[in-house]
């Protein structure tokens, strides 16, 4: 029998739960042509999300299309502007001719070398001559707004993981160049988003900066008790199994409502019953989870200094007043400006996340967990 609860991998059809509000929000700015930016941190389900809103989007109106770009694996500009080509083109073109047509039509200025995999004609890649692209990448960051033009279409251009275009080598002078053209778009919207808040906020928030009110700024929520306990008891009774509202709940809360692993959980418990889940094994699958991992979060530890480690305990303890003298030297934390240093390098490696108010939060329930049962406790 299959499991019916998926992660890692993207959530469609009945393994998504609500967001329903998002997903209406999502759907009106790409009919609307308002562009998005959807910031959460990892696994909240951002990429799910847009998916949905874009498949039913695409779906209903006839007249718009979808293009996808992740950008996990793009390092550098020039990766991203082949790319970027790319997507456009295998998301508006119907065959292979209509994207050479567009090429020579939009691309004018130099002439790509086209490769067709002999499986797939639509798998075409493009070689820019990147000496030329670099200095006028014009032309491929209009590509999408020309085809939308001649062809009577919207595009939707959804770009993944955008956070990284801060590995590329000069960041502030690419978001420049993109955003002087995209915001002359008339019939093309962008959707943006990644994880970083931090870096996604300054990019997005600061009125110096190129993105400064480019469009929409979403922050995803986690998704609730309430509706995790309906998907819960809802996944179980599909297979022919119970699982009780009370224990949905402990099962949701012990994840901290974390999309990705309230479904990890969730299967772990769910692998454990063969009629009713018994109220002992939600311990043993949560164990059994932090066990599974406890390498890996044993290697974060052992990465992070040691006034890191001892920041991590002050969240662990839920102490206040993270600056205070005590604090600083119950935990030796050194002085309250290396205080503010430990918690940028800890936001930067997104092992903790920036709270409006009160004291910021480890981002990983199970690593939390971990560091509270397993590791402080030794
Ligand atoms: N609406 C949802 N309903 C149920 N489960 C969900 C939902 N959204 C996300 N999930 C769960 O969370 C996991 C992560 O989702 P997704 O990959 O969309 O998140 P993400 O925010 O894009 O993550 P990352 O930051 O790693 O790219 C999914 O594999 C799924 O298990
Ligand atoms: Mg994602």
């Amino acid at each position: 029998m299959n499991t019916p609860f998926i992660f890692g991998k993207l959530a469609v059809d009945q393994n998504f739960t609500n967001r329903s509000a998002e997903i209406i929000k999502l759907k009106q700015n790409f009919i609307s042509g308002i562009n998005t930016i959807l910031i959460s941190p990892r696994r909240w389900g951002k990429s799910s999300l847009v998916k949905k809103a874009a498949m039913e989007v695409e779906s209903e109106q006839k007249n718009i299309r979808i293009i996808y770009l992740d950008m996990f694996n793009i390092r550098t500009e020039e990766d991203f502007y082949k790319r970027l080509s790319e997507a456009v083109l295998k998301a508006s073109a119907g065959k292979l001719e209509e994207s050479m047509s567009f090429i020579r039509k939009f691309l004018k200025q130099w002439i790509p070398k086209i490769t067709i995999s002999p499986d797939a004609v639509q798998e075409m890649s493009l070689s820019l001559n990147w000496e030329e692209v670099k200095n006028k990448p014009d032309e491929i960051l209009d590509l999408a707004e020309s085809i939308a033009i001649e062809k009577q279409l919207k595009l939707v251009v959804c770009i993944d993981e955008f956070q990284n275009l801060s590995n590329f080598s000069d960041p502030l002078g690419f978001q420049k160049k993109i955003r002087s053209h995209w915001q002359q778009h008339q019939h093309v919207t962008y959707c943006l988003y990644g994880s970083k808040r931090h870096m996604m906020i300054e990019v997005f928030t600061r009125q110096s900066m190129p993105f400064y009110k480019f469009g929409d700024l979403i922050f995803l929520p986690k998704i609730s008790t309430k509706d995790w306990i309906i998907f819960i008891q809802e996944r179980f009774l599909a297979t022919n199994k119970n699982v009780s509202e009370q224990q949905a709940e402990r099962i949701a809360l012990l994840a901290e409502n974390h999309p990705y692993y309230v479904q990890q959980l969730s299967q772990l418990c769910w692998f454990r019953t063969s009629g009713e889940l018994l109220d002992k094994d939600i311990d043993l699958a949560m164990e059994s989870l932090v066990m599974q991992l406890s390498l890996l979060f044993q290697n974060i530890t052992e990465n992070l200094a040691t006034t890191q480690v001892n920041y991590l305990k002050t969240l662990i303890d839920e102490a206040r007043m993270l600056s205070s003298k005590e604090v600083i030297n119950t935990y030796h934390l050194g002085s309250s400006a290396n205080v503010s240093r430990i918690k940028a390098a800890l936001i930067n490696k997104e092992i903790i996340d920036d709270q409006a108010v009160g004291n910021p939060q480890i981002q990983d329930p199970v690593y939390k967990f971990w560091l509270k049962n397993h590791y402080f406790t030794r």
